[in-house]
């Protein structure tokens, strides 16, 4: 094991290091590093200090990560402190703090128990029950305004049917495994590096200044504290949690209130051992004083309140060897490192493998072939490595290099500038063409059952697929004849096969695995253009215009239209009987204001016009710059001038924000 000297000295010198290029960037306005690079020494601190925290530093760097707001949010102040939590690391501690309580004086105290999110705390201010300011926690006094980004949160209402003069609320932003999951997938194609958990994802999507990209991001929210309340008052917290649910906010169902400090630890336990299972990640249970009143009388440090604690979850981390890093090949012809471990027991699985994601990750990290490791997995997410255990070291370490030839065809790869990825640069690597069909043929795109790795290798073996559209021209006895298939099978793979066709074209597009092109863009692209055909003949221009369609879409899109042998493809499969056209321009089910221009002209209530634009852009519809007839709606605020006139004018349709507001909202419902 490291010895504990030399575990602070790293965690010094990382604080260090990080305060340095905290100034650099925040007061000097002139960093060193990428931001990739100081979340690599930042995360390597918070590694140290989650599998030391008895040596972690109170006052250490990562307890200030974005305390200070980043100089292009305006700052807010809040009007409420807002505290952190004191930590309790074992049941005895959980013990004490309710003993602690009881001896200020709260006879038999009970405690509303909730789930520690691990996200990002922020504080949202509803003024006469509309969504008026969000921000992040920050410093605890003074956050950053991120209010465009937090009303990209579809589960998030906008305005609360108890319209109080003022409430403030506090809650934590979070992204669940699974959206967690697919925007790394998402990222993996697109060769960008990946986020290294759900917490991060979180922070890196909302800390965005452009809020189409928050919007793009799944985030969600929980709510658990009234900071202030204008003309209501509430004597207790299970109380304060059932009113905030019945405003229609996102409130955490699980929770428990007693005053048996035996059912509480029962309670902790109990979600210690279930908590993999829960949909999002949590390191913790938070405990509450549920009689608010009491409260007062017990007070708060400069930090945080005597009346909560947090009990933190044992940290979910392991020791094994690595073995060695194989490398695959993805769909798009990446290179991806796994690496492979000896096998070892951790959060309820035994763990042999883990993401090493790229090989800047594998080379910031100092990750050598042959090195003791420290492995992280939480719940459901893939296990990671931390860490080398560089003391344990016997000189027998290797160190990584990314193969300049592809594992699976032997052709070269080759590492694009401002790409973190590695690519086979055989269009036609056999690995690729296996990855390829998977997607295709998947649940998303052609939902093609039965075409599973194993049938795709024989076809490939066979020589009968060499493109993903052979799979279209199959022959009954091509495939009854594969060992192991049958007539049976083969009937059944045929139907699926022929059922496919008539899927939308949306799904064939995203099915194509066009770099970049994901499903939702996918169905952006098919929903504006009608027809795949035609992105064949779009400017990169045209493309980016489109709200949502970014230059690296484009660029993916015109690359792809210029090779001839995928135009063949896109010709083969329309020969097949696929459908390129969408039958009926039906309104986009993304966006319930696609195709819609708006204009807008004067003061909006409680929202800049940048802002009302970008909402606008983010539920699919357009802004323009002047009134003419291809204007669907006038937006007006307060001294509205000449736009009004000529709206009326051209008889088009005059609406309020208040009325542009309740659209969303209602559509977000849904
Ligand atoms: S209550 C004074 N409740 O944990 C009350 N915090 O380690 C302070 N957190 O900064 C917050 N889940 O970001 C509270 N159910 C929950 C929470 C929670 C996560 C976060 C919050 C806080 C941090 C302290």
């Amino acid at each position: 094991m490291d010895n504990q000297k030399s575990i602070q000295e790293q965690m010094q010198e990382l604080n260090s290091q990080l305060e340095h290029h905290n100034r650099a960037y925040h007061e000097l306005d002139a960093p060193e590093i990428s931001d990739a690079e100081y979340d690599a020494l930042l995360r390597r601190l918070k590694d140290l200090e989650e599998a030391y925290p008895h040596l972690a530093d109170p006052d250490s760097a990562s307890q200030r990560v974005g305390g200070q707001a980043l100089p292009q949010f305006a700052q807010v102040e809040h009007p409420v402190a807002l505290l952190s939590l004191d930590n309790a690391f074992s049941p005895a501690e959980v013990l004490a703090f309710i003993k602690r309580v009881e001896k200020n004086g709260t006879l038999q105290p009970a405690f509303v128990v909730e789930q520690k999110m691990d996200g990002l705390s922020v504080a949202l201010t509803y003024r006469r029950g509309r969504l008026e300011n969000a921000a992040t926690r920050g410093d605890g006094l003074t956050g950053e305004n991120i209010t465009a980004n937090i009303r990209t949160l579809a589960c998030l209402p906008h305005q609360l049917p108890d319209a109080l003069p003022l409430l403030v609320l506090r809650g934590e932003v979070y992204m669940s495994k699974e959206a967690f999951r697919r925007l790394n997938q998402e990222r993996e194609e697109a060769g960008e590096s990946l986020f290294a958990n759900p917490r991060n994802a979180a922070a890196g999507s909302l800390r965005q200044l452009d809020p189409t990209v928050t919007a793009q991001r799944k985030l969600d929210i929980f709510i658990y504290e009234v900071l202030l309340a204008e003309d209501r008052t509430f004597t207790r917290h299970s109380e304060i949690l059932q009113y905030l649910a019945e405003q229609g906010l996102p409130v955490n169902p699980e929770y428990f209130c007693s005053g048996d400090p035996e059912q509480i630890l029962a309670y902790i336990a109990l979600w210690e051992e279930k908590r993999q299972h829960l949909p999002y990640e949590t390191d913790g249970m938070v405990l509450k004083l549920e009689n608010i009143s009491s409260r007062a009388g017990l007070g708060a440090t400069s930090k945080f309140p005597r009346w909560a604690i947090a009990y933190k979850f044992p940290a979910e981390e392991g020791r094994t060897r690595l073995l060695d890093i194989q490398v695959g090949v993805g769909r798009t012809g990446a290179l991806t490192p796994l690496a492979l471990l000896e096998p070892v027991r951790l959060a309820g699985s035994l763990i042999s493998r883990a993401t090493l994601h790229n090989e800047d990750m594998i080379r910031d990290k100092d990750i050598r072939i042959g090195d003791q490791v420290i492995i992280h997995k939480a719940g459901d997410v893939i296990p990671e490595i931390v860490r080398p255990l560089i003391d344990l070291r016997t000189g027998e370490e290797q160190v990584f290099q990314m193969p300049k030839d592809c594992p699976e065809c032997g052709s070269r790869t080759r590492r694009e500038e401002g790409q973190a990825a590695w690519y086979c640069t055989n269009e036609n690597c056999p690995a690729r063409l296996m990855e390829q069909i998977a997607h295709f043929v998947s649940k998303k795109a052609m939902n093609i059952e039965g075409l599973g790795p194993a049938i795709v290798k024989m076809l490939l073996d066979a020589g009968l697929l060499y493109d993903l559209a052979d799979i279209y021209a199959l022959q009954h006895e091509d495939l009854a004849a594969l060992p192991g298939l049958g007539e049976k099978s083969a009937t059944n793979l045929l139907s699926a096969i022929e059922a496919s066709k008539s899927l939308s074209p949306a799904r064939l597009l995203f099915g194509l695995g066009i770099r970049h092109v994901g499903e939702r863009a996918a169905k952006t692209l098919v929903g504006h253009f009608g027809n795949i055909d035609l992105l064949g003949v779009v400017s990169p221009e045209e493309l980016t215009a489109i709200p949502e369609i970014g230059d690296k879409i484009a660029q993916s899109i015109v690359e792809y239209f210029t090779n001839e042998e995928n135009i063949q493809r896109l010709n083969r499969l329309q020969n097949y009987g696929l459908t390129l056209q969408e039958e009926l321009r039906a309104p986009s089910q993304e966006g319930q204001l696609q195709g819609k221009t708006f204009v807008i002209t004067g003061t909006l209530p409680g929202i800049s016009r940048e802002e009302a634009k970008k909402m606008i852009e983010v539920a699919g519809g357009k802004v323009s710059g002047s009134v003419s007839k291809n204007t669907d709606y006038l937006l007006a605020g307060e001294k509205a001038g000449s736009k009004l006139e000529k709206a009326a004018a051209l008889g088009i349709e005059v609406i309020d924000w208040p009325g542009l507001e309740s659209v969303l909202a209602g559509a977000n419902e849904e």
